[in-house]
């Protein structure tokens, strides 16, 4: 008995080390480096992918597969110091005019000013639908982890597994809800210094470039579209919990605490855009 559980424990160990080393994706296997002629760099065998911006360039990539449906987590580390005009992208989008869209965008800012956190839904091209939150922490000192739970019934926007938006599907109140076109997982760095920065009024300062950002830990737990069909209808339901999920009394709470102390910006609340009333879904929130 003794002997045996001993001559385990090596074997144990090599299968949960290959366990931990694959739970995370690996960069060169899941993502395509899309664009800025060698500023996108995946590093550390697969495990580190930066992306950086110049004058002449951003850079960005895409994941391979398309999903319908996914909880997306990936830790990013971005530009640190004055980042002022710069905008890091994190997104899931389908093709075409009529496209689906999940919008993280951060909004860099002078050294010591709040990066801002930029959400917003598409359905069948129809966005418009923005809030903004400041962060609780400085994301240019560490990484932290940035998701998108897309199911069915919700999008659920949490960062470090706090969730700061829900956007629960408003088809029952005649308005469109992104369900029936596969979207990729986009990343890039580039700048918008006419706009991203209190309204533009802060320019990228080009003698600090390159700008770069970092990502790392990557988990796609998704239904994979492929050839028109998802990967999820052939696997056990109790692998895909997300495919139902909603958020617990516990994570309301918090989603409560993020809105009133971290909200800058809610569409649904924005009296000077919409003086005729408000988005049908707003009513949701
Ligand atoms: C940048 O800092 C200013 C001053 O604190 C703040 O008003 C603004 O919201 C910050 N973020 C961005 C992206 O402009």
């Amino acid at each position: 008995m003794a002997s045996s559980s001993w001559n385990l424990t090596p074997i144990v160990f090599v299968l949960l080390s290959l366990f931990v080393s694959s739970a995370f994706a690996n960069f060169y296997n899941n993502i395509d480096v899309t664009w800025g002629d060698g500023r996108a760099r995946i590093l550390n065998n697969g495990d580190l992918l930066t992306l950086s911006l110049d004058k002449t360039s951003g850079s960005g990539f895409q994941s391979k597969n398309e999903y319908l449906f996914g909880k997306i987590d990936m830790q990013l580390k971005l530009v640190p110091e004055n980042s002022a005009g710069t905008v890091t992208a994190y997104y899931l989008s389908s093709q075409g005019p009529t496209h689906d869209e999940i919008d993280y965008e951060f909004l860099g800012n002078l050294s010591g000013d709040p990066y801002i956190l930029h959400t917003n839904v598409y359905a069948q091209g129809k966005g418009g639908r923005e809030q903004q939150f400041y962060l609780w922490f400085d994301p240019t000192a560490d990484f932290h982890t940035y998701s998108i739970l897309w199911n069915p019934q919700r999008i659920i926007f949490s960062v470090d597994g706090t969730p700061i938006r829900e956007y629960k599907n408003p088809e029952s109140l005649g308005v469109p809800y992104p369900k029936n076109q596969p979207m990729r997982m986009y990343s890039s760095l580039w700048n918008a210094d006419d706009w991203a920065t209190r309204g533009g009024l802060v320019k990228t300062d080009w003698s600090r470039a390159p700008f770069t950002a970092s990502y790392r830990s990557l988990n796609q737990n998704a239904c994979i579209w492929s050839s028109g069909k998802s990967s999820c209808n052939s696997n056990s339901p109790s692998n895909n919990a997300w495919l139902n999920q909603e958020l617990d009394a516990t994570s309301q709470q918090r989603l409560q605490w993020v809105r009133k102390n971290y909200m800058i910006y809610n569409y649904c609340t924005d009296t000077k855009r919409f003086p005729q009333g408000f988005p049908a879904e707003c009513s949701l929130q």
